[in-house]
């Protein structure tokens, strides 16, 4: 960081702060335990108080800590990662329900699948996954990261209420984000929906629906009965053999938090989507200011699996700490690594939150006094 407060640098040296405050003050600067001084400042502070000082930047600790694109011959192709969009109740949670629940095994304890933000279907002997984003804000903040969750955007549209603000907040995010989208025109079993109206709707929208002569695949479906269910899941995979998915899945696994939780039995656990390589059990991994070392990993059914190749999310137990929707997984050579790696975040995160809380303030109080 390029500022810290002098309680943070006196901490890291093992000095008192009331001991960097008088260096300080013979050269002429007055001040307090959570000013912020500057790198610079801070270096010549540590080396006058007899420290040899290491500047480490980030480049250095997250070296090769995402390793470097997959030769071509490496790569196979991976399932499709597809996330439901659009305005509030036009069916997003029941159209992802209609769809896990047309896949889910009969007689399985009553059909009743537990909660996980993401799920993988299968259609033709093709697999499908889904996420459950939590909202726009989840999508917004990982695409801020640079972090590319979905390939495919299914953009729900309530036949019998048409293009709303969230639909266009939606389309927005997949056209930043470049990724296509595909339209589910749902409850068509309403006797007022009317799909053409969506068309039209979205023809404003820059959609064009193949119907209006455009690229855009539109698919009637309705949730609630059930219809055109398996039509959607072959458009889908029609989209996804113009894209060309691929992944390497025999490395050290990459990918991505969907979600985490604290449970109460069961201790941190993070739904992660694996994007590169292959995690295993047993692996020492990082996200985000947390790392653990795999010591479970369940499927959407609660069922254990020792490997989850690229496109397969799972629960993952063994994680020291609660990571964030939206972190970056790494998987590491060793505990070491995985603990140089979030110490440094975590620092990095205290400094920054030390330097907003005082940072200002400081230079004000100290024209003042
Ligand atoms: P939010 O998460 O609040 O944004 O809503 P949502 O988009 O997830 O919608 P949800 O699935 O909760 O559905 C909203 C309402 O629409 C519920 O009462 C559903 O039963 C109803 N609904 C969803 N799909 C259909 C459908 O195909 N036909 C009919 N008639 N009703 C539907
Ligand atoms: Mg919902």
């Amino acid at each position: 960081p390029e500022a810290i407060t002098i309680q943070e640098l006196a901490n890291r040296m093992a000095e008192r702060a009331v001991d960097v405050i008088k260096l300080l003050m013979k050269q002429g600067q007055m001040l307090k335990i959570n000013d912020v001084i500057d790198a610079d400042t801070a270096e010549l502070i540590a080396s006058e108080m007899g420290h040899t000082v290491k500047r480490v930047s980030e480049s250095d600790v997250e070296e090769g800590l995402f390793s470097a694109a997959d030769a071509d011959d490496a790569l196979e192709s991976r399932p499709p990662v597809v996330t439901i969009m659009g305005h509030v109740d036009h069916g997003k949670t029941s159209l992802l329900d209609a769809l896990r629940r047309s896949n889910v095994v009969q007689g399985e304890a009553g059909g009743i699948t537990q909660h996980i933000g993401a799920y993988q279907v299968e259609q033709g002997g093709h697999k499908i996954t889904f996420i459950d984003t939590p909202g726009h804000a989840a999508f917004t903040q990982m695409r801020a990261r640079g972090a590319k969750a979905t390939d495919i955007v299914i953009l729900v549209v309530a036949a019998d209420d048409g293009v709303m603000p969230q639909t266009k907040e939606a389309i927005a995010h997949a056209k930043a984000a470049g990724v296509p989208i595909i339209v589910a025109i749902n409850k068509i079993d309403k006797p007022s929906a009317d799909p053409s109206r969506v068309r039209t709707d979205l023809l404003r929208e820059d959609i064009v629906v193949e119907s209006m002569g455009g690229d855009v695949i539109d698919v009637e479906v309705s949730a609630l009965k059930r219809l055109n269910l398996d039509k959607l899941l072959e458009m889908i995979l029609l989209q996804s053999e113009v894209l060309e998915l691929k992944a390497n899945p025999s490395r050290t696994a990459e990918g991505i938090v969907i979600e985490a939780q604290l449970d109460k039995g069961r201790g941190p656990v993070a739904t992660v989507l694996v994007q590169k390589g292959t995690l295993k059990v047993g692996d020492i991994l990082v996200a985000g200011s947390e790392w653990g070392r795999v010591r479970a990993m369940l499927d959407e059914n609660g069922q254990q699996v020792k490997e989850a190749p690229p496109s397969k999310p799972v629960e993952v137990l063994g994680f020291n700490g609660t990571p964030a929707a939206g972190d970056m997984v790494a998987v590491v050579e060793n505990e070491a690594r995985a603990r140089e790696i979030v110490d440094y975040r975590q620092r990095q995160k205290r400094d920054k939150a030390s330097v907003l809380a005082s940072g200002a303030r400081g230079s004000l109080e100290q024209m003042m006094n």
